[in-house]
């Protein structure tokens, strides 16, 4: 089919929160070449930022191509983009042939040229992982809310058994502290209040300073807790033997850093941690919380799990449901394995039958609730600030966040944006309400434009 140019688009993100912040700056690219932002089904152009880490999130990918036609036999031009169109790059066209463009995670600063390359009438397909770095290609930040992603770290070495990402994302790459800290001062200058440093494993980032010195993520935590205007500071997401000692002290020394630390530990078996090539053992894992909360008693944790990897057996799942009573979750995601072409786990012995997956799945959560709901209750009474990050069902009630990450209810005169103090007053499993307390709400800073 052939397209004319295109003139508004739209990009759909799915997956972590990686994909999100590459979202959007596509949507800066793309608004920066003249391209209007538009609902889903009307935009001449559709990106599809997929995400490959479980086979349901990939598979998603297809039936949302489907469904892009539209009645009258027309269609947009249609872009998959993320870490299925790494992993199956010409096998997505083959396999959907209403797609027009394929671009991996390292190559979408090129989509304008893609783009050009489609409305030609040709398909396109990049997935190279140039040497070139996409972030010195993409137009400067615009547009952020009060909460912005910046990523200072991408790919992965650590190549655990069931994962995709050290093959879709590529090797482990930090970078430079001069772009992390221009894009931090960026952001807050147009309008975001909390930066959330992401990276696969964001605690190897690694750099050098201007004066040439060697820092590790707590340098550019605190590079960051000097900029003004700049009120919180979160990172995500950590490898447990990447947690240093100068990172942990940043817990109990930076006042922006907040107290929240998503720390994966996948499996409270030792066996089954060593067969996912983990490189970390419980003991080493718990060690590691224990002195994070040394430094910073009230942080709140929060893990990953995964259930029935290739030989788990019922005593080796006891073991996980163990370890998140020992940690004390604050929240925690758990899955099904799920077994990604190419990856070792895929053909190891001993698959779990899926009933089997479906009943640990269900006891594993149903314990992190119970850890969830009891952290939520423990807030009640506190006084706390709370960041206005969007407005919420009820008229004039907006939600927030916590320190701790917990989604706040409260209504308010106050704005988007504004940071407030609230005083606890309910808990459920997912959120908590809160009454804002008298004082003033400290909108953003003022800044030149
Ligand atoms: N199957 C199930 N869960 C997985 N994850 C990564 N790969 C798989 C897989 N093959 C989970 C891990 C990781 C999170 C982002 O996704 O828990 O930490
Ligand atoms: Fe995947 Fe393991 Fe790397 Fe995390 S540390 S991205 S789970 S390979």
């Amino acid at each position: 089919m052939n397209h004319p140019d295109p003139k508004t688009f739209h990009v759909k993100s799915f997956g972590c929160q990686m994909n999100v912040y590459d979202g959007d700056r596509m949507t800066e690219l793309l608004e920066s070449r003249g391209l209007v932002a538009a609902e889903g089904g009307e935009a001449d152009l559709v990106v599809l930022n997929t995400c490959h880490i479980r086979e349901r999130a990939a598979e998603k990918v297809y039936s949302d191509i489907g469904r892009l036609n539209r009645k009258d036999g027309s269609r947009p031009m249609i872009a998959v983009a993320g870490c299925v169109a790494q992993a199956e790059g010409a096998e997505i066209p083959r396999r959907a042939p209403s797609v027009d463009i394929v671009v991996g995670p390292q190559a979408y600063h090129r989509l304008p040229d893609l783009i050009a390359r489609a409305a030609r009438g040709g398909r396109a397909l990049d997935t190279d992982m140039p040497i070139e770095s996409k972030f010195g290609a993409l137009p400067a930040r615009r547009r952020p809310g009060p909460t912005a992603f910046l990523t200072v770290q991408e790919g992965c070495d650590k190549f655990c058994t069931y994962c995709v990402v050290p093959y879709t994302r590529g090797a482990e790459v930090s970078r430079s502290w001069r772009a992390v800290v221009d894009e931090a001062k960026a952001l807050v200058e147009r309008g975001a209040r909390e930066i959330t440093l992401l990276g696969q494993n964001v605690n190897a980032w690694e750099g050098e300073d201007e004066t040439g010195r060697c820092q590790g993520l707590d340098g550019l935590i605190r590079a960051l807790d000097a900029l003004p205007g700049l009120e919180r500071i979160r990172y995500t997401t950590s490898h447990p033997n990447d947690m240093n000692e100068a990172l942990i002290r940043a817990h109990g020394e930076v006042g922006k850093l907040m107290p929240f630390l998503h720390l994966p530990v996948q499996s409270g078996s030792d066996r089954v941690l060593k067969a996912m090539n983990r490189s970390h053992t419980t003991s080493s894992y718990l060690s590691v919380i224990e002195r994070v909360r040394a430094e910073r008693p009230d942080i709140a944790l929060s893990g990953d799990f995964i259930v029935g990897f290739p030989g788990e057996t019922d005593a080796e799942f006891e073991d996980t449901l163990k370890i998140v009573r020992e940690v004390n979750y604050a929240q925690a995601y758990s899955f099904k394995y799920s077994p990604r072409p190419g990856t070792p786990a895929a053909d190891m012995d001993g698959q779990v039958p899926p009933e089997v997956m479906d009943e640990r799945l269900q006891r594993l959560q149903a314990e992190i609730n119970a850890h969830q709901l009891a952290f939520n209750r423990a807030s009640v009474g506190r006084r706390t600030s709370v960041l206005l990050e969007r407005r919420g069902k009820k008229p004039g009630q907006l939600i927030g966040k916590s320190p701790w990450l917990q989604s706040v209810h409260l209504e308010t005169q106050a704005g988007i944006g504004d940071l407030v103090d609230v005083e606890i007053v309910s808990a459920g499993p997912n959120s908590i309400g809160g009454i804002q307390l008298p004082g003033e709400s400290r909108g953003p800073a003022m800044v030149a434009a």
